[in-house]
């Protein structure tokens, strides 16, 4: 079969993949030119609503509803926008074999695509109980979530699991979310996680007692301090019970498992440097490999505010790096140059009523400011991160969007702080009034 030739190629077909067709089409593009290649069956979309409103049991939000780029505000971008803009949308087709030296990519199918310019936009997988050798992890209805297929099949087990028992395995961004969307769905829910707080990547304890609160008021059990050590299933192979490692069987007709991501980034190693578990990127998201790029969750980057290099799986990232990648490539064609990427990290999330911002790096001392009663009818509350005198992290919980916007700013110009107790009795006007 002959390659097909293609001046630029976007490999995945997920959120950075759609930023940077559309920043491609803004700069200029000639039919043909463009093709984006993905395993999932549909257009590139916002992953975020499959946590979240896709799991919904009134009015869920559905494809087309939540394409890109109707996450940031932007036009929703259908399958025929790509069509009218002449980008050729390569669906349900994994690549499973990459040349870099090459330019080459090889299809599952055999089917061979050329390129001139690379970009890899390939994301992250989740992280299996299998691959940790827990027994019967492979039973029936013990789900991951990342595509939307995933989510699918969730929804169906929902469905056929009406008022059931639920496991959450894991205590991060998913078991947060999936514990939410599955007592809204009227599950009996239970969450196991081995630390002693939820979300410890990013949460203070006081922060975490505040969503632990919230949850058991919501009817969700907690379990902290340990993790799922085997699943034992019926004759149909459906999961039954969640053996936990002190000694508490918990009886299940769905588990959903969150114990991280993992950057996919196996097709290209030993073609391209790594570091930190992704692929070395410079301020343009250029590679070590001369034209091509790596945007998104896989990219190992220099993030210039903290003078570090880091990886970020976050969707706000995912839009602005794809769209640097883009402009780099298009200026350096013309011969021209752009800023270096400088960007501020921002992570949120949605559960129940329940709605959170966090700007900045959470290192150094923290202060507790608002009101973090977990039975309050409006809890509004957040914490600052103080380094070397100066705040550099702002998280609130249920801002305005002025309000959110304000901690961005926060923790954007690191103000000086004198006095934490004066910080903690200021609170959110500490940061109105920069
Ligand atoms: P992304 O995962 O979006 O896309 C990768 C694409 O590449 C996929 O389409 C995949 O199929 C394809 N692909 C991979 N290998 C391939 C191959 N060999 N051949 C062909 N195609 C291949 N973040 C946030 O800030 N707020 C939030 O609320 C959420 N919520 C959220 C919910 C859920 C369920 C998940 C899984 C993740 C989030 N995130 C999030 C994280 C955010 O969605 C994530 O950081 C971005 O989607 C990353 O964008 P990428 O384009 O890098 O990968
Ligand atoms: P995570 O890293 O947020 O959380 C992983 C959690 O797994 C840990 O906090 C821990 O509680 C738990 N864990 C680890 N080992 C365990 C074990 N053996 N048994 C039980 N629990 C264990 O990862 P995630 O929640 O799986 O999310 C996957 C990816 O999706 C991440 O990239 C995340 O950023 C992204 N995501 C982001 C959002 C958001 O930003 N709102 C929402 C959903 C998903």
């Amino acid at each position: 079969m002959a390659a097909k030739n293609f001046k630029y190629v976007i490999l995945g077909g997920g959120v950075s993949a759609g930023y940077a067709a559309r920043e491609f089409a803004k700069q200029g593009l000639k039919p043909g030119e463009l093709a984006v290649i993905s395993k999932e069956a549909v257009a590139p979309y916002e992953r975020p609503a499959l946590s979240k409103a896709y799991l919904f049991p009134e009015s869920p939000a559905r494809l087309p509803g939540f394409h890109v780029c109707v996450g940031s505000g932007g036009e929703r971008l259908l399958p025929e926008w790509y069509k009218e803009k002449g980008i050729e949308l390569i669906l349900s087709t994994e690549i499973v074999k990459v040349d870099l030296a090459g330019k080459t990519l090889v299809s599952g199918t055999g089917e061979s695509f050329k390129y001139q310019t690379l970009v890899i936009a390939t994301g992250s997988t989740v992280i299996r109980l299998t691959d940790f050798g827990v027994k019967g992890a492979e039973a029936k209805n013990i789900f991951y979530l990342r595509e939307i297929d995933d989510a699918d099949k969730l929804n169906e087990a929902i469905k056929s699991k009406k008022n059931g028992k639920a496991v959450i395995v894991g205590g991060g961004y998913i078991g947060l979310e999936l514990g939410a969307a599955l007592r809204i769905n009227n599950l009996d829910v239970k969450m196991v996680y081995p630390e002693p707080w939820c979300m410890p990547r990013l949460f203070t304890s006081d922060i975490a007692a505040f969503y632990e609160g919230y949850y058991a008021n919501k009817g969700i059990k907690i379990i902290k301090g340990t993790v799922a050590v085997g699943f034992t299933a019926n004759s149909d192979g459906e999961v039954k019970e969640v053996h936990l490692k002190d000694g508490t069987v918990l009886e299940a007709d769905i588990v959903v498992v969150g114990v991280g991501g993992r950057p996919l980034t196996t097709l290209f190693k030993g073609q391209v440097e790594e570091e930190k578990g992704g692929i070395k990127t410079d301020a343009f998201f250029k590679t070590s490999v001369p034209d091509v790029y790596a945007v998104g969750d896989v990219a190992t980057f220099p993030l210039k505010l903290y003078n570090e290099i880091r990886r970020v799986e976050h969707v706000d990232h995912a839009r602005k790096s794809a769209e640097q990648a883009v402009k780099a490539i298009k200026a350096s064609e013309e011969g021209k140059t752009i800023e270096e990427y400088d960007y501020l990290p921002f992570f949120y999330s949605r559960s129940f009523d329940l709605s959170w911002q966090f700007y900045g790096d959470n290192v150094g001392e923290t202060v507790l400011f608002g009101d973090n009663n977990p039975t309050s009818q409006k809890a509004k509350f957040g914490t600052y991160w103080i380094k070397d005198g100066k705040v550099v992290g702002a998280f609130l919980e249920g801002g305005s969007p002025e309000e959110n916007q304000s901690i961005a700013k926060v923790a954007k110009v690191q103000p000086p702080v004198a006095s934490l107790d004066q910080l903690a009795k200021e609170g959110l006007s500490f940061a109105s009034k920069i």
